[in-house]
């Protein structure tokens, strides 16, 4: 039996709706919640990521602003805009998107985001927040988003034996950390998989609820999945394809068509959690702009 679709797009539509109100409330108090993008390079995947969150951003009502600089930008250059930005009163959030070119250190960008601006969750203090259990801070919006799609397609996490596989900082790493905190909607039990794991499928089978996000196309197969398992794939890759109009196209992380008969439910790619990450980075603005208030 083909498994039930988590559909990422409509979940993100629901939680845009309730910030709604949110944003209205905000207005009512003299706040228009206001967010940066910084855009350094030309990456066209983050030209499409951030062209879909001005987007979002505009739909509800938040005001956004994009800051594009060259490819040859210095981290010099790079951190005087963001001094800039963080002393801005009508900034809630910043986004610097991911990823940097290589003479620009990330962790050092990441750093020099102010704590209660940091919108993308990547800040040490908002990491460690996250790690503590401590919820004043943000939570990166990508595994933020597939707590959502989980808590909100009513898949139980507490006490599930959940397989992530990547490592990442911004998915693997966090979405383990969420997934083992204490409370309802998490006390999972984690599983890190990454590139040095002896034997992944094995580890696979085991899962009640599956998370892949290593980047590698259509890695999980249907024989490494547990029947009735949730699988949730957060990959985006870009595979050639002499098929397609521009010779290649973008797939995820599973393979959808030989996993979906396997699982028991499952989010399509595109349309489960891409939808979810935005939603997420839109809720983290409005939350940092009410923060402004008190
Ligand atoms: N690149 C890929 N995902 C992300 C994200 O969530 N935030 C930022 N800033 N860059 C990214």
């Amino acid at each position: 039996m083909a498994a039930t679709l988590i559909d990422g797009r409509a979940i993100a539509a629901q939680i845009q709706r309730e910030l709604t109100a949110r944003v209205a409330q905000l207005k009512q108090h003299g706040v228009t919640p206001g967010l940066a993008f910084v855009r350094v390079g030309e990456d066209p995947a983050s030209k499409v990521y951030v062209g879909r969150k001005e987007k979002a951003c505009a739909e509800l009502g938040i005001v956004s602003e994009t800051h594009f600089l060259p490819e040859a930008t210095s981290e010099a250059e790079l951190l005087a805009l963001l001094a800039k930005l963080n002393s801005a009163s009508h900034l809630h959030g910043i986004l610097v998107q991911a990823p940097l070119p290589k003479q620009i250190r990330e962790s050092v960008i990441y750093s020099s985001v102010l704590p209660q601006k940091d919108v993308d969750g990547f800040h040490p203090v908002n990491i460690g927040k996250l790690m503590l259990g401590d919820v004043t801070g943000f939570h990166p919006c990508t595994p933020a988003g597939v707590m959502e799609l989980l808590v909100r397609s009513g898949v139980k996490t507490e006490g599930a034996e959940v397989v992530v596989l990547g490592r990442g900082n911004i998915v693997g790493k966090p979405m383990a950390a969420m997934l083992c905190q204490k409370g309802r909607a998490a006390n999972a039990t984690v599983t890190i998989c990454h590139s040095a794991t002896r034997d992944i499928k094995a580890h696979c089978l085991r899962a009640d609820i599956l998370i892949a996000a290593m980047g590698v196309a259509e890695f999980v197969k249907a024989d490494m999945v547990k029947p009735g398992a949730v699988v949730i794939d957060v990959g985006v890759n870009r595979i050639s394809d002499p098929a397609a109009k521009n010779g290649s196209r973008l797939v995820g992380d599973v393979d959808f068509a030989a996993v979906e008969k396997v699982a028991g439910k499952i989010t399509p790619n595109p349309g489960g959690v891409g939808p979810m990450t935005i939603a997420m980075l839109l809720q983290n603005t409005v939350r940092a702009a009410e923060k402004s208030l008190n």
